[in-house]
């Protein structure tokens, strides 16, 4: 670790997509309060998290990253994280009993509050105005009053990360993630469907096994690993003033931690080794993870290794592919090859959401499911055949029975994305759509 690192090193270097805060003085006095707000999280876990993503990039783990495109402040109510979480502990039960591997559960969620946007303002109804960045800087309600960023925002992104933390705390270890509730996780909407009439199948089998290892006398109530789990927290570390006030010394190591998440990536967008976004990530101790898009060379990503893990430290750095359905076996291999050839020990994951987004006839955003999976199956195969773990999936998915991405086993159809389509930012995979995803994935980790 570079010792002259220091947290606000950043500000020297060029930062791309920082929105321009009308008032300098609220923003300051906004910063201040919130170096002085408790971590949301301790650095302690965050050494966890790495421990365990140094598992995957061992091939003894999945990660299985999932959660909103963009958190809302209007749309967060207990109930949606309860169904989010729901949708991630089935995905989880299907792969981790269909296939026999640990899965590292990490949220996009607790912090996913920003944005990046391809350009600063744009024409809405006839008027220019800032483009929408997420809750933490402005409104999606396109006026100029609400599109102009208010740093108090950062504020209300704070305290709703907190509450969800601490819901999510709550609901992971006080009963609710309990293996003998794993029925209950099957929403009434998702119950009907192909893949949620598959998801209680498997269900009913773990109800067996844990009949059968009662019936042998071993006491299951004692065994906290059936009934509780760890969930991690992430989301891109965007908004580097934000960041750079969560940012804490741990007091056992004296190392630097982003306290806002356990782990924070940096996007295709703000990668670039010489830039404040990997300024930033690369003197955390948290682990971290960058996106990688189409146009990244194989020099470009082992520049990008050696300015976010100089020490080649398992689990430190995930990188997450997002190439676009049919373009894995064409970029993928050259980029294994040279991350394996400088000896960083990373995570693979895949991304299959963001290089599949297209605008349907009706004008909506989205994304169909043969494409998403098209992407994982060949993120997997080339792994394999370049002898690399094909250690995870990122995500975008909501445990709401939306309409927003096409196909599925329980078909969702071009005429059919106006009926419930209401995200902030990208379209999700809804409950169904993420289940049957994590049973093709299960087979993939099998091996078939
Ligand atoms: N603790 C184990 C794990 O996290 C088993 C487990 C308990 C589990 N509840 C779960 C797995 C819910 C997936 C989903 O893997
Ligand atoms: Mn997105």
């Amino acid at each position: 670790m570079d010792r002259s690192w220091t947290p606000s090193r950043w500000r020297d270097l060029p930062a791309e997509q920082q929105p321009e805060w009308p008032d300098p003085h609220v923003l300051d006095q906004t910063l201040k309060s919130l170096s002085a707000l408790p971590p949301l999280v301790f650095a302690g876990e965050a050494r966890s998290l790495q421990r365990a993503l140094a598992e995957v990039a061992a091939g003894e783990a999945f990660l299985l990253q999932a959660g909103d495109c963009a958190e809302s402040f209007h749309d967060f109510t207990a109930d949606s994280i309860r169904d989010k979480l729901k949708v991630i502990l089935q995905m989880a039960v299907v792969l981790t009993y269909g296939a026999g591997v640990p899965v590292v559960k990490l949220g996009r969620i607790a912090g996913q509050f920003a944005k990046p946007r391809s350009s600063a303002t744009e024409f809405v109804d006839g008027q220019w105005l800032p483009s929408f960045r997420g809750h933490v800087v402005n409104d999606d309600e396109p006026t100029l009053a609400g599109r102009t960023p208010d740093p108090t925002r950062m504020l209300t992104a704070y305290h709703q990360s907190a509450s969800t933390l601490n819901l999510l705390r709550a609901f992971t270890k006080g009963g609710f993630a309990d293996l003998s509730q794993v029925h209950t996780w099957n929403q009434q909407f998702v119950a009907g469907s192909p893949g949620g009439q598959h998801y209680d199948a498997l269900a009913a089998e773990i109800d067996r096994a844990l009949r059968f290892m009662r019936a042998c006398g071993i006491n299951l109530g004692g065994e906290a690993s059936l009934q509780q789990v760890d969930f991690w927290t992430s989301h891109e570390g965007l908004i580097l003033s934000y960041e750079e006030a969560m940012t804490r010394r741990d007091s056992l190591t004296g190392d630097w931690y982003d306290t806002s998440a356990h782990l924070v990536w940096v996007g295709e967008r703000t990668r670039h080794p010489g830039g404040a976004h990997v300024d930033f990530l690369s003197g955390l101790s948290n682990p971290v993870a960058a996106k990688i898009g189409p146009d990244a060379t194989p020099a470009d990503v082992v520049g990008l290794c050696a300015a976010l893990d100089p020490d080649r430290t398992p689990g430190r750095l995930t990188l997450i592919t997002r190439l676009g359905a049919g373009r894995a076996p064409a970029i993928l291999p050259g980029l294994l090859a040279a991350v394996r050839d400088a000896g960083h020990p990373v995570v693979w994951a895949c991304d299959p959401m963001h290089g599949n987004t297209f605008t349907g006839q009706g004008g909506r955003k989205t994304r169909h499911f043969d494409h998403v999976l098209a992407e994982i199956r060949e993120f997997f195969a080339v792994c394999r055949a370049a002898g690399a773990w094909p250690g995870g999936v990122h995500v975008e998915l909501t445990g709401d029975n939306v309409t927003e991405c096409l196909g599925g086993a329980d078909e969702v159809l071009e005429n059919q994305l106006e009926l419930r389509y209401t995200t902030t930012c990208d379209p999700r995979l809804n409950a169904s759509q993420s289940l049957d995803l994590a049973f093709h994935v299960a087979d993939l980790l099998r091996g078939h």
